[in-house]
């Protein structure tokens, strides 16, 4: 998988990606990772790529024409180009959609994303018309910029991505799970604080522990979770199962 970010902030995007499993994942090169400066492709001595608001009001917008050719000199390189067709472009924006689970598995199975980073009030939409193909939140909150959503996006997206976490299962098994919260994990001690390890994960028996994880699952998001379990989502067949 190549990430392709453009931004104003590159090394808040660096710091992030290099860090713990994506970073092992960058060194392996299992994913690939390509900041684009935006205040690069300023076509002015002092190098400002924003400007006032027409109408008037609070804060500056980023300027149509540098973000086009930070753009296009990654749209230009990128294998959809060479297949005649437009790369995957998300917008980071607390206007787009909210980013889930089921968008981390589809944007998995791309080859190439770019992410475009705003900053201050916003971009000029009419260049947003031009790039974007996908505007995408990480949540109904409003961030100083899209950074930090698109270094969110990458490390879900990249748990996805073949060969990156070392076993494979274990995001197999979570994305089967999508609706279900994980169940409690323990660790040695058998006993801290006071307090003891459930008796049925010392007993061995594996089909026991399958069964009461997944009831500690089911409890914990209907405790947490409850939309999770909203009739507009459908549940798993685990869900269902005669184990509960
Ligand atoms: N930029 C600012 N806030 C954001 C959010 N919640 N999600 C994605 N990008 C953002």
């Amino acid at each position: 998988m190549k990430y392709h970010v453009l931004t104003l902030f590159p090394e808040m995007i660096e710091n992030t990606v290099n860090t713990s499993i994506t970073g092992r994942a960058l060194k392996s090169g299992k994913i690939s990772l390509h900041t684009v400066n935006i205040r690069d492709f300023a076509d002015n001595k002092h190098m400002r790529v924003d400007d006032y608001p027409y109408g008037g009001g609070a804060g500056m917008v980023m300027q149509a024409e540098p973000v086009f050719r930070a753009y296009e000199s990654v749209r230009k390189e990128s294998q959809a180009a060479r297949q005649g067709k437009k790369p995957r472009c998300i917008y980071l924006t607390p206007q787009g959609q909210v980013f889930r689970q089921t968008m981390v598995e589809e944007l998995a199975m791309e080859e190439e994303l770019i992410f475009l980073c705003g900053h201050y009030e916003g971009i000029d939409e009419r260049v947003l018309e031009e790039v974007v193909t996908d505007y995408v939140s990480i949540g109904d909150y409003v961030l100083t910029g899209g950074e930090l959503a698109a270094s969110v996006m990458i490390d879900a997206i990249s748990r996805f991505v073949p060969g990156v976490l070392n076993n494979e299962e274990s995001s197999q098994f979570e994305s089967m799970q999508d609706n279900l919260l994980e169940y409690p994990h323990y660790t040695r001690p058998e006993e801290w604080n006071g307090k003891k390890v459930p008796k049925v994960l010392l007993t061995g028996d594996h089909s026991k522990i399958e069964a009461w994880r997944l009831k500690q699952s089911v409890k914990r998001t209907k405790e947490r979770r409850p939309d999770l379990l909203s009739k507009n989502r459908p549940v798993t067949a685990a869900y269902f199962s005669p184990t509960e």
